[in-house]
């Protein structure tokens, strides 16, 4: 049996409170499978005095987290503070650079500032590793780096945000409303600090610009990312959906093409013949389509405390083992940075949703904005009243390039026949 394993350990939140408690219930069989103990030897969060459920008396509580990069006793720093900057960044680069490996979650500083850590850890030949930052739960970078890594891989989406996944399906299954469920999801620990970044898709394309740099070789870039949220999404949008054979998903879609890298994150109608029709709660779930392997699809729990704690600890024992390679699947000076690819190159069905005055010629209106743009009306469904007093039109395009859906919204946008703004949700193919 080799020397133990030492861990300081910042942020003993959801994610922290899950790491004592998994090392301490598994404590035997991970020594038996790393081939040596891993034990916290330190620990640092805001307030001392929080209880937290867990006995932390064993631990030296260090006031200072950033001292915790140079703490005498530990050879691996787990960061579960959050924050694509503050304490979290300083931590990881000071770390890093004294050549300690590092363990996060932290899936807002890896988009921002993967590539820079990635560098450090690889200068300083000190490990770097995040699955807990994607999918929860779900070995999906593992999946990818190590499993997949003999692919090219065309595409890879999925459903990336626990939160949001499991208020669409409470919306859905209940009829409840948005703010009721969000408040839910943060009881149960599944929101992020700022649950506007789950709720408007940003958490999803923190993970999904993560996913595409594994994926493609390429370098991060959080930045090419569109981004849509579920905000805006209807009970009615959801119930409507479900007359035409979808259920409504937040999907993040990273793809190689010809003109560069497309990655998005948007609401999607998805058929209820897909997969990921049926991920339900909290659940993540991510497909890869790899040229050789084919279609690879990843599902588990995407957020909570004993899902995310379970990848943070299976990172140590890979530390601990010593198995440990380039942190996105290959040296940091092989990503290269790709292009982003233009939207509007692209074809698909849509989902458009209108809620109007219900007033002679609206209909008309609305129907030459998607004729003069060259959209193509597969179905229409016009509802009684909505919540806002108008009138609920619902479209379905047949498939066609978004850039003309676009242009046809652009168009209605400024309409004064328009209650509110309209709605687009993509379909997924
Ligand atoms: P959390 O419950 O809010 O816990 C955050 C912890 O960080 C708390 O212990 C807090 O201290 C500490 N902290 C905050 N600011 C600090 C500072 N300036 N200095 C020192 N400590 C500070 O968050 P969480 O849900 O565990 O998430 C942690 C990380 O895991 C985030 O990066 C998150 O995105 C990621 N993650 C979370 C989940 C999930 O399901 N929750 C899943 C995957 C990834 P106090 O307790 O003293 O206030
Ligand atoms: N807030 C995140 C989610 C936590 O809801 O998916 C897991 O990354």
């Amino acid at each position: 049996m080799g020397d133990a394993l030492r861990v300081a350990l910042a942020g003993l939140g959801t994610v922290g409170g899950g790491v004592i408690r998994l090392l301490d219930a598994n404590r035997d069989l991970i020594t038996r499978r790393a081939g040596r103990p891993i034990e916290i030897v330190a620990v640092s969060a805001r307030d001392r005095t929080k209880d937290r459920g867990v006995d932390l008396s064993r631990f030296e509580w260090v006031d200072d987290t950033a001292a915790l990069a140079s703490h005498p006793n530990a050879d691996v720093v787990v960061e579960l503070i959050g924050g694509s900057d503050g304490p979290a960044l300083t931590l990881a680069r000071t770390a890093l650079d004294a050549g300690r490996g590092f363990v996060t979650a932290n899936k807002a500083m890896l988009a921002h500032h993967g590539l820079e850590l990635a560098q450090k850890a690889e200068a300083s030949n000190a490990a770097l590793k995040f699955e807990a930052a994607v999918a929860g739960g779900i070995p999906v970078i593992k999946g990818l780096r190590e499993g997949a890594a003999a692919n090219a891989i065309a595409r890879v989406y999925g459903i990336l945000n626990g939160t949001c996944n499991f208020i669409l399906s409470k919306m859905e299954a209940e009829g409840r409303d948005f703010a009721e469920v969000l408040a839910e999801a943060q009881a149960l620990g599944y929101a992020e600090a700022d649950p506007s970044f789950d709720i408007d898709g940003v958490d999803a394309a923190h993970k999904l610009s993560i996913l595409a740099a594994i994926a493609f070789g390429t370098q991060p870039a959080f930045g090419d990312v569109a981004i849509g949220g579920v905000r805006h999404v209807l009970a009615a949008d959801i119930a409507q959906a479900a007359s035409l054979g979808y259920r409504v998903r937040l999907v993040g879609v990273a793809e190689e093409g010809a003109n560069g890298l497309f990655q998005r994150v948007h609401p999607h109608l998805v058929p209820l013949d897909h997969p990921l029709a049926h991920v339900t709660g909290s659940t993540n779930a991510v497909v890869a389509e790899g040229n050789f392997v084919g279609r690879l699809l990843f599902q588990g729990a995407g957020a909570g405390d004993g899902p995310t704690a379970s990848a943070v600890v299976a990172d140590l024992i890979d530390i601990a083992r010593g198995e440990y390679g380039a942190s996105f699947a290959m040296p940091a000076h092989e990503l290269i940075p790709a292009p982003k690819a233009d939207s509007g190159e692209r074809r698909g069905r849509a989902y458009l949703r209108f809620t109007v005055q219900d007033k002679v010629g609206v209909l008309a209106e609305i129907a030459a904005a998607m004729r003069d743009a060259g959209v193509s009306i597969e179905s229409l469904i016009q509802r009684g009243e909505a919540a806002d007093g108008g009138v609920m039109i619902a479209i379905v395009t047949h498939e066609g390039p978004e850039r003309s859906v676009e242009q046809a919204l652009e168009r209605l946008r400024g309409s004064q026949s328009l209650v509110g703004q309209p709605l687009l949700m993509h379909i997924l193919g």
